[in-house]
């Protein structure tokens, strides 16, 4: 099935989920180059007195990017909101996803992502404010609800269609919820029942067999992939080919290493030396953890690089070692460990987080 956001339709149904301190520049490239259909930016504030810092600049970088290019912005303001939007579409914004699904109490000083939805009516104010300011597609990323007496889900999913909202994607779990337990899927099942713009399912889908499983089971247009990417984003191509075929095509050794060379490479070209050996450190990490045996005493060894070029060259000896022991065999998630809670939070710590906010985000969104 071709899922279409406005004049884009778009080649997979497996979507990168926006997440702040990873799905910067570089990795959505990459992601999008291994298949998927979509993928957002990091949410950018929409006080866009703050836009000349260092890390909201990077966050409206979008060159080179494949179309369509997806800003996700987040603020609780309708007007400040709108003329966000309308700044970012004169930036190059292809369409502009609003954020109520981040957990977070407080988005510069102000509450917003998922603490709006107990506000319905405040909702609808924003939703028609940045629809009508901007000629590009407005997409939504919301949770089920604030808590599990308020889970509103659906009466959000109806606002954001009579809004104009072209697409929603669902995380299933409350904002009580934050990361814990597992992800429902009924309350999707039922927003996908009762509006007719296209839903992405999210939460906890973590394999082709999964995606395949939330599809069928919600009805969804396609499935938002966010944690189960890190470190292997190889998993668009994966899902995309099993939900088109059945088909189970897994990477060879050598090409795995080759698209993390790639990828570090494209950081180091975007953060700088200094910078893109700290970003750097957390994709090794997980890296290492999905593919190697043994990770632990590797990833020590690769934290201690302190330049691009030691950093690149022991990533290379240790995975063309890897590659010559492990040719052949399938590469797709090796660790679940790495989407757990505390394994994000620990790569952070290690890595030194990102940009100040992200390891917050980490805990938080
Ligand atoms: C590190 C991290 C950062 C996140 N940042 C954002 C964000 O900026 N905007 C947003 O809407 N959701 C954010 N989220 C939530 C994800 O988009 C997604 O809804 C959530 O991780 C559930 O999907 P998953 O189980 O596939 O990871 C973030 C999640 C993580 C783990």
């Amino acid at each position: 099935m071709t899922i279409r956001i406005g004049p884009y339709r778009l080649t997979s149904q497996a979507v990168l989920a926006p997440m702040a301190g990873v799905t910067d520049r570089p990795f959505r490239v990459l992601c999008r180059r291994l298949g998927a259909g979509l993928a957002a930016s990091e949410m950018l504030t929409c006080d866009t007195q703050l836009w000349h810092t260092p890390k909201s600049r990077r966050r409206l970088d979008h060159a080179g990017e494949p179309e369509p290019r997806v800003v996700q912005l987040a603020g609780s303001e309708p007007l400040v909101l709108a003329e966000a939007a309308r700044m970012s579409v004169e930036r190059g914004a292809q369409i502009i996803d609003l954020n109520m699904g981040c957990p977070a109490k407080k988005v510069c000083g102000k509450l917003c992502g998922s603490a709006l939805l107990r506000d319905e009516a405040l909702v609808a104010r924003i939703l028609a404010a940045v629809v009508q300011a901007v000629a590009v597609p407005v997409t939504l990323k919301i949770r089920t609800g604030w808590d599990h007496d308020r889970r509103n889900g659906v009466q959000i999913a109806r606002i954001a269609e009579h809004c104009g909202i072209q697409a929603l994607a669902v995380h299933g779990r409350t904002r009580a919820d934050f990361y814990q337990g597992e992800a429902e899927y009924q309350t999707i099942r039922e927003i996908k029942n009762t509006v007719r713009i296209p839903v992405f399912a999210n939460g906890d889908i973590r394999t082709p067999a999964d995606a395949r499983k939330v599809i069928d089971f919600t009805g969804a247009d396609g499935v938002m992939i966010g944690r189960a990417s890190f470190g292997q984003p190889w998993i668009f191509r994966a899902i995309d080919s099993f939900l088109k075929t059945r088909a189970d095509e897994p990477l060879s050794g050598a090409e795995v290493r080759d698209i993390i060379i790639a990828h570090l490479d494209s950081l180091y070209g975007f953060y700088g030396e200094e910078t893109g050996v700290r970003i750097a450190r957390k994709h090794i990490g997980w890296y290492c953890e999905r593919c190697l045996p043994d990770p632990e005493p590797v990833r020590a060894d690769l934290m201690s690089a302190t330049s691009t070029a030691s950093q690149l060259a022991g990533v290379s000896r240790y995975f063309d070692a890897w590659v010559g022991r492990e040719s052949g065999k399938p590469v797709l998630g090796k660790s679940a460990r790495v989407e757990s809670g505390a394994g994000i939070a620990q790569e952070n710590a290690r890595s030194g987080g990102v940009a100040g906010h992200d390891t917050g985000a980490v805990r938080a969104a």
